[in-house]
């Protein structure tokens, strides 16, 4: 079977959580997929909608202007393609189309038998390449970005837009870092499935996130901390991130506090809430809505519903924990990012927390049977 993107998955995933909560988490979520998949469709549309920029002139560049030349028009062989042998006059090709490159290049004929093929290599390999030499490497046309951008203008304006930017797109091999500009066996050109993607680049430590602190290497902190969030578990980074750049912190999809402390209002939560109810951190009593309360005194509110609130990081590892509930061992502190221990435990009735914001305080969320009816 053919790999295929995670989101769809993640719905049949989700849908398999029974309770009604995690049923709602779950039309939130298909709504925001499909959302997704509507954008996806309209930024598709676009590209085939887009006027074509007129196919480059392919012809042989001067020898002084190119920096690479292809093997069989530096051997002179101009009829290896072309009807006549003459440099001077070699007339049309022998054959129209990518017949022509795929007698030397059958491993792009084999791409080209992959389930998702990219419609301008269908049409003609010179959409991108000079047959002949180039300014450029893998005798491309223009440099690579501006290659992908004529066709792409909705991808362009995110990523030069955005205010937050993904380095992915201009490190490395830019855009090839993660699609196959001829064709892949993963939906959308992807190299592969996009949790490895972003998991494999993002494996390393220290790796500075130009705010002073550091990214985290995800393949240890997976591996190290095996209580997953649910989108993480069905592997969707996509549905809290944007690969192409952002316009929120983090390259976060929806809105989410960037610091510590964050005056309560839900829509600074957009990114939890699309996910998430928003009753159970904003309704100050409650036996219902949230397992984190006292009786009925909901601690969710006590903590985040403030001006100076705390914000969910505070005491949620929201990619991967090693406790229940998605519970944090600790939370950076000061310059250093020195950890504070939480002291979270999980007890019979309820839980608590020791000796780090506070002193040693426990919560009961389990009713005695008279006052649960
Ligand atoms: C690997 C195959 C290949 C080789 C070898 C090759 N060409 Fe071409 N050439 C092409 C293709 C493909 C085109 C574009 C044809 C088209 O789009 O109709 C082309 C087009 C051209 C054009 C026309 C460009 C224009 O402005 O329309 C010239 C001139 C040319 N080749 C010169 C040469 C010369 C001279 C040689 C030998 C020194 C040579 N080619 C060797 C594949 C090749
Ligand atoms: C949409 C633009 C585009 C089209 C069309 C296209 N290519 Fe490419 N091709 C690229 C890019 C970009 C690279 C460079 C990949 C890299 O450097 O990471 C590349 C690389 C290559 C390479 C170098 C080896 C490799 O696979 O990386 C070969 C060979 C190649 N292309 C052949 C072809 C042939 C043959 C066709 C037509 C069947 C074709 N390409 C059509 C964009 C294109
Ligand atoms: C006669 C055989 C032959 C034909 C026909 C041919 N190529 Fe090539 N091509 C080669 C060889 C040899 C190399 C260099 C060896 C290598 O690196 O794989 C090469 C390399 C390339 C590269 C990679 C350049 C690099 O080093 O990054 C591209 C792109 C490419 N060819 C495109 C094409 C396209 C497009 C066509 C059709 C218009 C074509 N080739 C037709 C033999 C051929
Ligand atoms: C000549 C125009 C052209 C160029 C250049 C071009 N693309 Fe495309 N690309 C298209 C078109 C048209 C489609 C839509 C094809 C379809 O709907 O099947 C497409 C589809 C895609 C898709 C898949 C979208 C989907 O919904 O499955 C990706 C990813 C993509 N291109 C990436 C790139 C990258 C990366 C580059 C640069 C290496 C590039 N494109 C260069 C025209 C282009
Ligand atoms: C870090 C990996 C990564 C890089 C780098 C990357 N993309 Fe994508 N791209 C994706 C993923 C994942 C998708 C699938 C949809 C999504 O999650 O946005 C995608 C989807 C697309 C699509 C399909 C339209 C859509 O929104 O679904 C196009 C076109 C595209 N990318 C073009 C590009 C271009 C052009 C570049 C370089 C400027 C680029 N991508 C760089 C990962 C990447
Ligand atoms: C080719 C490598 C590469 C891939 C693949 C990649 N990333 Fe990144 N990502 C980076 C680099 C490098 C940075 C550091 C940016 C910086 O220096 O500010 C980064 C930064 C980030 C950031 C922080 C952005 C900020 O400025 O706060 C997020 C979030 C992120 N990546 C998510 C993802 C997701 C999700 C995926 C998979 C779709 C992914 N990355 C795939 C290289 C990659
Ligand atoms: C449920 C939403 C959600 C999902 C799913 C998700 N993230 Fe995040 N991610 C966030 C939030 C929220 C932040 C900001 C965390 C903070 O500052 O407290 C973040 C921050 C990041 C950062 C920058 C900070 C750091 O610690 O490196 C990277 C990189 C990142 N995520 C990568 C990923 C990758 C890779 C995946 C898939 C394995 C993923 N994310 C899945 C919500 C999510
Ligand atoms: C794309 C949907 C989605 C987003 C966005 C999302 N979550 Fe979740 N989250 C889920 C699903 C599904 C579950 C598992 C079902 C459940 O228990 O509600 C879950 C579970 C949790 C749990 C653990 C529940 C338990 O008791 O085990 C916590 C804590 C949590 N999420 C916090 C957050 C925070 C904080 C944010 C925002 C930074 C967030 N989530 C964003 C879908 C999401
Ligand atoms: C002061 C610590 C703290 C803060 C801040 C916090 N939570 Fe929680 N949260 C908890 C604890 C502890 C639990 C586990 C309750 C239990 O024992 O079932 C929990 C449970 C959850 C659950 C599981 C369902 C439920 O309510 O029992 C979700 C979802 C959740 N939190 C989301 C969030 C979101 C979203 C934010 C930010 C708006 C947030 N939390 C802020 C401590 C906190």
């Amino acid at each position: 079977m053919a790999p295929r993107l995670a989101v769809l998955s993640f719905v049949v995933v989700v849908l398999a959580l029974a309770p009604s909560r995690r049923a709602r988490a779950a039309e939130a979520k298909a709504g925001a997929t499909a959302a997704k998949l509507v954008s996806a469709k309209a930024a598709t549309a676009a590209a085939k909608a887009a006027p074509k920029p007129p196919r480059p002139r392919v012809g042989p560049l001067p020898a002084a202007e190119a920096t690479m030349t292809h093997a069989p028009f530096e051997a002179g062989d101009c009829g290896t393609c072309h009807q006549k042998e003459d440099p001077k006059s070699p007339g049309p090709v022998k054959s129209a189309g990518n017949e022509l490159c795929f007698g030397c290049h059958d491993e792009l004929q084999t791409a080209m038998s992959l389930p998702y093929k990219h419609a301008p290599t269908v049409d003609s390999c010179t959409n991108c390449h000079n047959p002949h030499n180039s300014k450029q490497r893998s005798l491309l046309v223009a440099q690579q970005q501006d290659l992908c951008f004529a066709c792409h203008q909705d991808i362009q304006a995110i990523a030069t837009n955005a205010k937050v930017k993904h380095a992915a797109l201009t490190t490395g091999a830019g855009c090839t870092n993660c699609h196959n500009p001829h064709g892949s066996a993963v939906e959308k050109l992807l190299v592969e499935l996009p949790f490895d993607l972003c998991v494999k680049c993002h494996s390393k430590d220290g790796v500075p996130d130009g705010r002073g602190s550091t990214l985290t290497n995800f393949k240890s902190w997976l591996e190290t901390n095996k209580v997953w969030h649910a989108p993480v578990k069905a592997k969707d980074c996509s549905a809290c991130h944007r690969t192409h750049g952002s316009d929120e912190f983090r390259l976060l999809v929806a809105r989410y506090p960037a610091k510590f402390y964050s005056e309560y209002n839900p829509q600074n939560y957009e990114l939890c809430f699309t996910c998430h109810n928003t009753a159970a951190i904003s309704t100050p009593q409650t036996t219902t809505l949230t397992g984190f309360r006292d009786g009925a005194r909901n601690l969710h509110y006590l903590h985040v519903n403030q001006e100076h609130g705390r914000t969910c990081r505070a005491c949620h590892e929201v990619h991967a924990s090693k406790q229940d509930h998605h519970v944090r061992d600790g939370v950076p502190y000061g310059k250093t990012g020195w950890m504070l221990k939480l002291n979270f435990t999980k007890t019979a009735t309820g839980g608590q927390c020791a000796k780090t914001c506070h002193g040693v305080k426990a919560y009961t969320n389990t009713l005695p049977t008279a006052q649960k009816r």
